[in-house]
C-alpha cells in the first residue's frame, strides 16, 4: 500500500465528513509540494462524488492553499464539449475553478470535443511530455484523486478494456462504455496514473461497498483485479469512504490497512 505513511483508509460517517477529510489532506500536500517544489500538479477525478470535495476546497482553503502554484490535470473526460452537462471539466469549473484564483493558463482540459477522440487523447498526451522533465521514471503528477464505479472502473478504465493494457502511451481514448453517458472516453493510463508522488481515492454509497471489498479485501480476503485495483503509484494510495461504500471490510482487514481516526 504505497510507500509513504498510512494511514490508507480513512472511514467517515458520511461523504462530507469523507470529503473535508480528504481537502485537508489535499491542502496539507498542495502546501508542501509548492514549498519543496514551487508547484503542485494535482490530477482532478470527474463523477459526482467529488463535488463536496471541490466546494470544500474552494471555500475552506481558497485563501490558505497555494492556488498560484497549482496546475490541474483531469484525469478522464468524456467525449463531449466543455459546457455539455457531461463534461467532467463543467462540473469541476463549476465546483472549484471558478471559485479559485488558479491561473487559467495552469488548468489542462481534456479537448473531449476533438474527433476522432484518438486526437483528443493525443492532444492530451503532449502537456504531459514536459512533465517528466527528461526522466521516464519520475513523477508527473504531486497528487491523483479518483473515484471508482460500481463496476470497480476508475478514469475511465473499465473492466475488460484494452486500455487496461496499455503500457507506452500516458492518454488513450476508449469506445463508449456500457454505462452512462454513453459517449467515448479519453483517459489517463495505469502507467500515467502510476506516474504519481500519491493517490487518493474518495469513494461513497452502499452501492460502491462490493467493489471496495473487491478491491480492499472483503470479509473472504479475497480480492478481485478490478481496474481501480491495478491503480499504483509511486507513493501512498489511500481511500477516503463514507461508511456505507466501507461497509464489506472486515474489521481486521480495516486494522491492516492502518485506519485513521473515523472522519
Ligand atoms: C467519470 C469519472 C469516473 C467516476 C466514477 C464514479 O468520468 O465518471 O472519472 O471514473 O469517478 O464513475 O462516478 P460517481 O462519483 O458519479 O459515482
Amino acid at each position: 500500500m504505497g510507500g509513504a505513511v498510512g494511514p490508507y483508509l480513512r472511514v467517515a460517517a458520511d461523504l462530507p465528513r469523507a470529503s473535508a477529510a480528504l481537502a485537508a489532506h489535499v491542502a496539507e500536500r498542495a502546501r508542501a509540494s509548492a514549498a519543496a517544489r514551487g508547484r503542485f500538479r494535482l490530477v482532478v477525478s470527474g463523477g459526482s462524488t467529488p463535488v463536496p470535495l471541490y466546494r470544500r476546497l474552494a471555500a475552506r482553503y481558497r485563501g490558505s492553499f497555494p492556488w498560484a502554484r497549482t496546475e490541474v490535470y483531469f484525469g478522464d473526460e468524456r467525449c463531449v464539449g466543455p459546457r455539455h452537462p457531461e463534461s467532467n471539466y463543467a462540473m469541476v469549473a463549476a465546483a472549484l475553478l471558478e471559485r479559485v484564483p488558479v491561473p487559467r493558463h495552469q488548468v489542462h482540459r481534456i479537448r473531449g470535443e476533438l474527433r476522432p477522440p484518438a486526437r483528443g487523447a493525443a492532444d492530451y498526451a503532449r502537456w504531459l511530455v514536459p512533465l517528466a522533465e527528461g526522466s521516464k521514471e519520475g513523477p508527473l503528477f504531486d497528487l491523483v484523486l479518483l473515484g471508482i464505479g460500481t463496476d470497480g472502473h476508475t478514469a475511465s478504465l473499465f473492466p475488460g478494456s484494452a486500455a487496461l493494457d496499455e503500457r507506452r502511451r500516458t492518454v488513450v481514448s476508449v469506445p463508449a462504455p456500457e454505462r452512462p453517458p454513453p459517449v467515448p472516453r479519453i483517459t489517463l493510463t495505469l502507467p500515467a496514473l502510476a506516474r504519481s508522488r500519491e493517490v487518493c481515492f474518495l469513494v461513497a454509497g452502499p452501492d460502491k461497498a462490493d467493489a471496495v471489498a473487491a478491491i480492499l479485501g472483503g470479509r473472504g480476503g479475497s480480492r478481485v483485479a478490478l481496474p481501480a485495483a491495478r491503480v499504483r503509484s509511486q507513493g501512498p494510495v489511500r481511500w477516503y469512504l463514507d461508511r456505507g461504500a466501507a461497509a464489506g471490510l472486515s474489521a481486521a482487514r480495516r486494522r491492516e490497512l492502518d485506519t485513521g481516526p473515523e472522519a
